[in-house]
């Protein structure tokens, strides 16, 4: 018999670096329910103040990853490769980028998540579209995945069951902001896809996770030593959240603006650059362009029309309309209400606070305060000007889609609140830098 939890808190509490055996008998017992909330919380805490080494965050990592079900991709003919990111307002980026990677020769299994605070989730956007099927039985996620070489779908219970208890016991316990943590927390989830190589889209900015542009870094170096310490070739981008990526924020919203970005016929410039980034790495982590040609291999497949062609073929497959790329529109839910936000003086859009643009989103109905709460698809902002924009007075900053009057009266003050006229911004980057895989395997 190992040594009780009590003792194993008492040692991380004391500052002390628990062996990976110790930090697996934490993990089987949140699994099966002979650890209490109680000593889960306390463990948290001690984990808060006294951090991990990276042996340890490799070790709570691979045993919350090995807490449920591991997937398998090893009988197919190319790698199994995705993407994370810690999550943004206006970012549609993963349904833009599966099939992209699909195009190019990858596999993207991706299991994606419900929006969290004031970003959105993957797993939202993709229930807007009717008939889709976001929880698929095995057999069809697997047998998607192999055909169309992309599959998004949500999360199930049987992935990583240790850390949903773990992260809704740090929830209630101000505990949630640790890197270690967060590290293990993210990384048990996706290499339980069983991944041959990941990229992380970690965001900075006004509108990301991480409070600060220090802390992101942190967390992407953590990230990606931690993934590839526990045998995942990863690397990561540092990419900007100062704006709304885009011009949408919402569900319906980004899907359709991810049917125009793939069908060629709207494009933004940051987020074809980010996109591309993206997918470039994956290729180079899969072995499947070196770092010289990946992004002319990418643009081709977005540009042929191939990866529109994945989509298509990946919405149908898992349920959705057969021309539903071709004919979005008829099927996206729009609301009855939609009004323009106008600017209140001229001048250029100088700071973007891009949380209280998501929380907008989510006051509408497009989020969650709650996370058993319903949300509305159909609800969300338009046309959201960008840093640097010059407008004039009465100029629209964005345009409000609600279900009612008051609803978008109230989106469109907080919208007005969140977005200073004054002097040009200084142009900041999409992308920030780029962290290569550390002793990756
Ligand atoms: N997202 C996660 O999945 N886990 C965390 O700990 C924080 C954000």
């Amino acid at each position: 018999m190992g040594a009780l939890p009590q003792e194993l808190i008492a040692k991380k509490r004391d500052g002390g670096t628990l062996a990976a055996e110790e930090i697996g008998q934490l993990v089987t017992g949140m699994t099966d329910g002979s650890v209490t909330d109680a000593q889960i919380s306390a463990f948290a805490m001690a984990v808060f103040f006294r951090g991990m080494a990276m042996d340890e965050r490799v070790a709570l990592t691979l045993a919350m990853r090995d807490s449920g079900d591991v997937l398998d991709w090893s009988h197919l003919d190319g790698p199994a490769l995705d993407k994370h990111s810690t999550g943004g307002v206006g970012d549609n980026l993963s349904l833009m980028l599966a099939p992209i990677v699909a195009a190019c020769g990858g596999f993207v299994p991706m299991i994606s998540g419900r929006g969290l605070g004031h970003t959105g989730g993957t797993l939202d956007k993709m229930d807007s579209i009717p008939g889709y099927q976001t929880q698929p039985d095995n057999e069809t996620f697997r047998s998607v995945t192999e055909s169309c070489g992309c599959a998004v779908i949500g999360q199930t219970a049987a992935l990583a069951p240790a850390d949903k208890r773990f992260y809704g016991i740090r929830d209630v316990t101000a505990t949630v902001e640790s890197i270690d943590l967060i590290t293990a927390s993210i990384l048990s989830k996706k290499l339980a896809a069983g991944l041959d190589g990941l990229v992380l889209d970690v965001k900075s900015g006004s509108g990301a996770f991480m409070p600060t542009h220090e802390d992101s870094e942190a967390l992407a170096s953590s990230l990606v030593s931690v993934a590839n310490g526990a045998g995942t070739r990863t690397s990561a981008l540092l990419t900007d959240m100062n704006e709304v990526l885009g011009h949408v924020a919402g569900n319906a919203v980004e899907v359709a603006t991810a049917v125009e970005f793939l069908t060629g016929a709207a494009q933004d410039a940051r987020v074809r650059e980010v996109t591309l980034a993206l997918c470039a790495q994956m290729l180079v982590l899969g072995g499947l362009a070196d770092k010289d040609t990946a992004l002319a291999k990418v643009s081709d497949a977005l540009d042929s029309g191939r990866a529109a062609e994945r989509f298509a073929a990946m919405v149908t497959a898992l349920g959705g309309p057969a021309h539903f790329v071709e004919r979005y529109q008829t099927y996206l839910a729009v609301p009855e209400i939609e009004i323009a936000v106008p600017a209140p003086t001229s001048g250029t859009v100088a700071v973007m606070d891009t949380r209280q643009i998501g929380l907008a989103v989510v006051a509408l109905g497009g989020g969650r305060t709650n996370p058993a709460d319903p949300i509305d698809h159909a609800v969300g902002l338009t046309h959201i000007v960008s840093l640097g924009d010059r407008v004039e007075a009465g100029d629209p900053l964005a345009r409000v889609l609600a279900r009612t009057q008051a609803d978008a009266d109230a989106a469109a003050s907080r919208v007005t609140a969140a977005i200073t006229i004054g002097d040009a911004p200084a142009p900041a980057p999409a992308i920030y830098s780029q962290i290569d895989p550390t002793g990756a395997p």
